[in-house]
């Protein structure tokens, strides 16, 4: 299907995503766009609810979530029956942690400064249970993680290697190859977080060698909050015994055995108890666009926007936080503009919908269904801000969820 579209034909994906015509949507790397077909499917799931009662389990709700969860595998170029579905990135790292233990010789975490803090957070709270931290520094650039450097404090006390792919600050993409051999070497297990790569930049887990992969399809696979995902390689899935665990990832929950878990062979041994069916529900249609549009096209599209965003930004006189070269570069483009919270507030009352990080600036995350216009329109707009100080109502404004 994916061959069809060339990148610049990926517009014709614009009208299934009705947020695009009320707004300048480029917030794609917080909460992608809703499918116009999402509705429909939520639709479904209340009929379901309203006429079958319990027996929607057995007609197909038990089984939605390995569904959904074979729709990410392809995304993550890994086999089918290897990916289990959880509620958010922290309950999925939670449970690939709760198969591993601390109080051994080999009992070191190697994480980069610049991870997403939740699951620094995570990390960190390991050290109660005897786990080693080492944070690496971000690169010289201040805002990257250098693959070489973050490798070299990897060795043979090493258990876990915690790597984010793209930076959720600076969307620098992280290189991930020289930690992965190292790792292998010295027989550590990586866990790549994809949260802010998977929907736009093409991932190839298993060729890659990492041993497990978290993320969630609410960024840029347009899923909608509530489902997010672990991969673990097979080969070593079949070793690992979670201690966070449930009745849906027993090889048969509907005996309800009292005789103890009996872990699935497969990806579901990683589940834990009933699944979050809304949530299925809501993210199976936009994984399945993205995997009719085709990640490689996506990618292209997503390198012409962005390039295009920092030429205007360069133009603009903007400061950016963000790579230069293309293909180091994620789905977004940090801009260090001045008052960039109050800024995102004038913009938002313009219908130009992107977001502030401390330390990052405005992030601007257009995806394959915005059009340079709107590049071009949220770019002047924050120059119009900026010169004419419509932000400074908004300079004291409480900060809101988003
Ligand atoms: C890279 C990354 N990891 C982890 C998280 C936290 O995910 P969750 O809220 O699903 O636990 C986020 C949230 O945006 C993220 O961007």
């Amino acid at each position: 299907m994916a061959e069809h579209f060339t990148s610049d034909s990926l517009l014709s994906f614009r009208d299934r995503f009705p947020i695009t015509q009320r707004s300048n949507y480029l917030i794609n790397n917080s909460l992608g766009a809703m499918p116009a077909a999402t509705r429909d499917s939520l639709a479904q799931y209340l009929d379901e609810w309203d006429s079958r009662g319990v027996r929607a389990w057995g007609d197909g709700w038990w089984v939605l979530q390995e569904q959904v969860a074979d729709q990410v595998a392809g995304i993550l170029g890994v086999d089918d029956g290897t990916v289990s579905m959880h509620q958010n990135v922290a309950v999925a790292l939670e449970m690939i942690l709760s198969c591993f233990r601390f109080d051994g010789k080999r009992n070191g975490i190697v994480y980069a400064d610049r991870n997403f803090p939740s699951d620094q957070y995570i990390y960190e709270a390991r050290a109660a249970h005897g786990a080693k931290l080492t944070r690496v520094p971000a690169a010289a650039d201040g805002f990257s993680t250098d693959g070489e450097e973050f490798a070299s404090h990897i060795d043979d006390t090493t258990l876990l290697v915690a790597i984010d792919h793209v930076m959720f600050r600076s969307s620098a993409i992280v290189d991930i190859e020289p930690i992965v051999k190292k790792a292998r070497e010295v027989g550590a297990f990586v866990i790549l977080d994809t949260f802010h790569s998977v929907g736009t930049v093409p991932l190839e887990a298993k060729k890659w060698g990492v041993h497990a992969v978290v993320g969630g399809a609410l960024k840029w696979l347009c899923g909608g909050p509530g489902n997010c995902f672990l991969y673990v390689d097979p080969d070593e899935a079949k070793n690992l015994k979670p201690a966070f665990t449930g009745w849906a990832a027993h090889k048969q929950p509907f005996l309800f055995s009292p005789e103890g878990q009996d872990f699935r062979d497969d990806g579901g041994r990683f589940a834990t108890g009933t699944p979050n069916v809304p949530a299925l529900y809501a993210g199976k249609e936009g994984i399945a666009t993205l995997a009719e549009a085709g990640l490689r096209n996506v990618r292209a599209r997503s390198q012409k926007l962005t390039t295009f965003l920092i030429e205007a930004a360069q133009r603009h006189g903007f400061g950016l936080k963000s790579p230069l070269d293309a293909a180091k570069r994620g789905g977004h483009v940090a801009l260090d503009v001045p008052d960039g919270y109050a800024v995102c507030q004038a913009l938002s009352e313009r219908e130009i919908v992107v977001d502030f990080r401390p330390d990052a600036g405005l992030r601007v995350a257009p995806h394959f269904y915005n059009t340079e216009d709107e590049v071009r329109a949220a770019l002047q707009a924050i120059r119009d801000i900026l010169d004419n100080g419509d932000h400074e109502r908004f300079l004291k404004a409480e900060r809101k969820p988003g």
